[in-house]
This record gives C-alpha cells, sequence and structure tokens, in this order.
C-alpha cells in the first residue's frame, strides 16, 4: 500500500507503518476469509440459528416492471424513519412521496411499543400532509425493519436481536409486524402490514422492478447486509415457505460473519470499538465496515498515537475523547481533501472537534489514519460480494448486477472502486464485465411496495 508521506518524525513515520501493516488485507487473506464466507453462508441454509443466519424472506417472485398500484412503505432501522407512498405506475416507472423523520435516541432503547406508536404517529401525520384517508379502504404496507428477524410467513416474525445502537426492551422474540399492527389498530388506522421486509430484500427488489439481471441487494450504510436468491433446493433447514417455488430471497445478515473471530484482521481498536458498544461481539463484520463505525476505530487509533505523543502533540480535546465523535462522514471530508494544507481537515480536527494547533503531520496522520479504515472497509465488503458470486457460481452468467444503497457506498470516496480492485484480484480483470455495483436510491421504499403488492394481489 503506498500512503500519504507524512512530513514527522520518525516515530511518526514508523508508527504510521505499523498500523498499515495491521490494517493491511492482503489478497491472500481475502481469499481466506472468502473461503470462510462460503462455508458459513452453506451452514447457515443448512440449519437454524447459524452465525451467517441466511434468513428465508418469503419473497419468491421477481417483479416484472409492469405491476401497477399504490402501497404504503416504512423504513425503521437506518439514521432516519422514512414513511413513503408509493405508486407503481408499470414499466418500470413508479412515483414516490415521501417524508423522513428523526427517531429521538430515547425511543431506540425504550419500550418497543412506544417506538411502534411514535411510527404510526408520523405515518398518520404524513397521509394527513398528502391528503390520503387512512379511515376508509385498508392500506396496505411493506415495513422495512432492517434487524435480524426470523420470519415464518411474508408478514410474521420473530426478532432475533437489535443492531446499530436499538435496544428496546419487549421486542426480542416477539413479532415487530404484530406490534406495528396493534399500534395502528389502537389508533384506529386501516393500515394493513402485508408484509415485513429486510432493507437488503427491498433494494433487491426494488433494483430488479427495473433490471433482470439483479442478483444482490447490499446496504454499506449505518450498517451492512445482504440479500441474494437462493435456490429453493438449497435452503435444507426447513420452514422455509413455499417449496413450489423454484428460488426464494434470502436476507443473508452477513453483519454477523466471524463472530466466533477465526478469520477477519480484528485489531485492538476493533476491540476497543466492539467492548464499548452497545452489543458487544456481536456483529463484527459490520463492525469493521459501516457507517455507524468507522470514524470510532479511527478515533480510537488516533487516541493510541495521542498517549504516545506522535500525535496532536499528546493533547486531545473534550471533544474527540468523546465515544462517536469522530464521525464516518468527516472520514469522507478528509479523504477528499486535497488542499496542500490539508486545510478541510484542519476544520475538521480543530473547527468542529476542537483540537488545538494542529501540525501539517499531524493532518496527513489522520488522513492516513481514515484511508487505512477506508480501504479495510471495502475490502472486507468485497469478500462478502466474492463469497455471494462463487456460491451462486455468476462468473458463468454474461452479466450480474448488485443493487447497493448507503451512506458509505454513496459518499465515500473509492469505496466502490476499492471493492472492484479488490474483486478484480480474487477473480481476474475482466470481472468488472459481469459483475456490476448499481446504486439502488430507494431500495427500502420501492422495494417495501413491491413487496406489498406481491402479497396483497
Ligand atoms: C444490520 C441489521 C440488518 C440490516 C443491516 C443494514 O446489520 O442486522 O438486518 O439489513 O443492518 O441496515
Amino acid at each position: 500500500m503506498n500512503f500519504l508521506n507524512i512530513d514527522g518524525s520518525d516515530e511518526q513515520q514508523q508508527a504510521i507503518k505499523d498500523l498499515t501493516k495491521e490494517f493491511e488485507v492482503s489478497t491472500e487473506k481475502l481469499r481466506s476469509i472468502v473461503r470462510q464466507f462460503i462455508v458459513e453462508m452453506s451452514k447457515g441454509l443448512e440449519r437454524h440459528g447459524a452465525t451467517v443466519a441466511m434468513i428465508p424472506s418469503f419473497v419468491t417472485g421477481r417483479p416484472t416492471g409492469t405491476e401497477t398500484g399504490k402501497y404504503l412503505a416504512i423504513d425503521l432501522g437506518g439514521t432516519n424513519l422514512r414513511v413513503c407512498q408509493v405508486a407503481l405506475v408499470g414499466n418500470g416507472e413508479v412515483e414516490i412521496q415521501q417524508q423522513k423523520y428523526t427517531v429521538p435516541e430515547p425511543l431506540k432503547v425504550g419500550e418497543m411499543r412506544n417506538l411502534c406508536d411514535f411510527i404510526t404517529d408520523c405515518t398518520d401525520a404524513f397521509l394527513t400532509e398528502i391528503g390520503t384517508d387512512s379511515s376508509r379502504e385498508t392500506l396496505h404496507l411493506g415495513f422495512t425493519f432492517s434487524f435480524p428477524v426470523n420470519l415464518t410467513s411474508i408478514d410474521r416474525g420473530n426478532l432475533i436481536q437489535w443492531t446499530k445502537g436499538f435496544s428496546c426492551s419487549g421486542a426480542i422474540g416477539t413479532d415487530p409486524a404484530l406490534m406495528l399492527q396493534d399500534s395502528f389498530r389502537r389508533k384506529n388506522m386501516k393500515v394493513n402490514v402485508a408484509a415485513i421486509v429486510n432493507d437488503t430484500v427491498g433494494t433487491l427488489m426494488a433494483h430488479a422492478y427495473r433490471d433482470p439481471n439483479t442478483f444482490m441487494g447490499i446496504i454499506f450504510g449505518t450498517g451492512t447486509n445482504a440479500a441474494c436468491f437462493e435456490k429453493m433446493e438449497k435452503i435444507t433447514k426447513g420452514n422455509s415457505g413455499p417449496t413450489n417455488a423454484n428460488e426464494m430471497v434470502v436476507n443473508m445478515e452477513w453483519g454477523a460473519f466471524d463472530e466466533e473471530r477465526r478469520v477477519l484482521p480484528v485489531t485492538k481498536y476493533d476491540n476497543k470499538l466492539d467492548r464499548e458498544s452497545i452489543k458487544p461481539r456481536i456483529h463484527v463484520y459490520e463492525k469493521m465496515i459501516s457507517g455507524m463505525y468507522l470514524g470510532e476505530i479511527v478515533r480510537n487509533m488516533a487516541l493510541g498515537l495521542v498517549d504516545r505523543s506522535l500525535l496532536f502533540n499528546g493533547l486531545s480535546s473534550g471533544d474527540f475523547n468523546t465515544q462517536w465523535s469522530f464521525e464516518t462522514a468527516y472520514m469522507s471530508n478528509i479523504e477528499e481533501d486535497t488542499t496542500p494544507n490539508l486545510s478541510e481537515t484542519q476544520h475538521v480536527l480543530e473547527s468542529v472537534l476542537g483540537i488545538p494547533d494542529t501540525t501539517l503531520a499531524d493532518r496527513q496522520i489522520t488522513k492516513t489514519l481514515c484511508r487505512l479504515v477506508g480501504l479495510r472497509a471495502a475490502r472486507l465488503s468485497a469478500a462478502g460480494v466474492a463469497a455471494v458470486v462463487s456460491h451462486c457460481d455468476l462468473l458463468k452468467r454474461d452479466s450480474s448486477t448488485a443493487a447497493v444503497d448507503g451512506s458509505v457506498f454513496a459518499f465515500y470516496p473509492n469505496f466502490s472502486q476499492n471493492m472492484m480492485q479488490a474483486l478484480k484480484e480474487l477473480f481476474g480483470e475482466d470481472v468488472d464485465k459481469k459483475i456490476k455495483f448499481s446504486r439502488s436510491h430507494d431500495g427500502s421504499g420501492l422495494g417495501a411496495a413491491v413487496i406489498a403488492m406481491q402479497v396483497s394481489k
């Protein structure tokens, strides 16, 4: 890896060299991660309770793009709550009206019932705003609930565990769709929760509505996860829905990959983040890849250097000492900073985070830390994609598209290029002709609506 030259002391140079080594994911390492990934995917298809859970979504058909009708979609699980009304107008065309709401932090860790009431209140406000009457005709809703849920049918399931900083009481082991349905009933709203959908499944279906080559839906956002089509005969663990279908979309829950810590190159900075997180030990892959966590890894690395007096003259600030204060969005700003003095980096460190008087070497070091963490995230992400490509034998096809959504994919500099580079190392230079990444903007809204339509017809 060739990184910035640091205009700093020998000790600073050496510290950066050491970190570079620790964060490098060589092609060989990638191969061993992919091998393990494929093993874990098979385990997930064979038995319940595996680490990579491979949860049947009960979504069987592929959309044709000709479907029409008006549906509601709710999206919970990223940074915002989104409520959408989706009109499918045929020809792969859609019209979407939507509103975003911030979920207050106390609701994320309070009682599930209160969270559901908040969702219905927002839905009520949204419907009033767009002039849709929910007291007359029943509205069919696709509920994108982006957490691991073991489904027992398309509209029923049990929450396995919370991820991404949510931790409501009274929810684990219960059915989020039923709880939301009850909340609509209490409010006398005629809304039918027709389907409970993971965001990855929604992303896949939304893209498939327009492009039949879509083989996978991936989220690289606050969290990370993927869904892919799987042949019914390979899902051998039972209770997986209709047996007359040839294939079903499977929610992989790949964020949990390698919770056993067999192959992932976990560093002490990852361990620190994990230990201090709301759910230690779980979702280790997600914690090395997704937007909720990347900035915190960089902060941990930087503080390690501060403690050795190799950064910021040994001084931090109250803000920088605060958990989660170094947002992943700052990493994007810093990586994009090409000014000679790294003045954007200076702005983030000094004006936003209150670190006094950074030197050019401080800013170069910070930028290098961001690069190391961002590049590692992209390469580890590629390992998951490569596992699906191998497992599904996709290189035999002419062209396959992975539909991708999420802030890291959309905004992190060079993320998709770095992923593609890793895929080239694994599969050869021509892989970009066969495997393509395509941004799917409205996955959790449109996708959930398409699924609600399939169910309610
Ligand atoms: C977390 C959730 C998963 C979701 C992903 C992306 O990993 O467990 O269900 O798809 O975040 O939002």
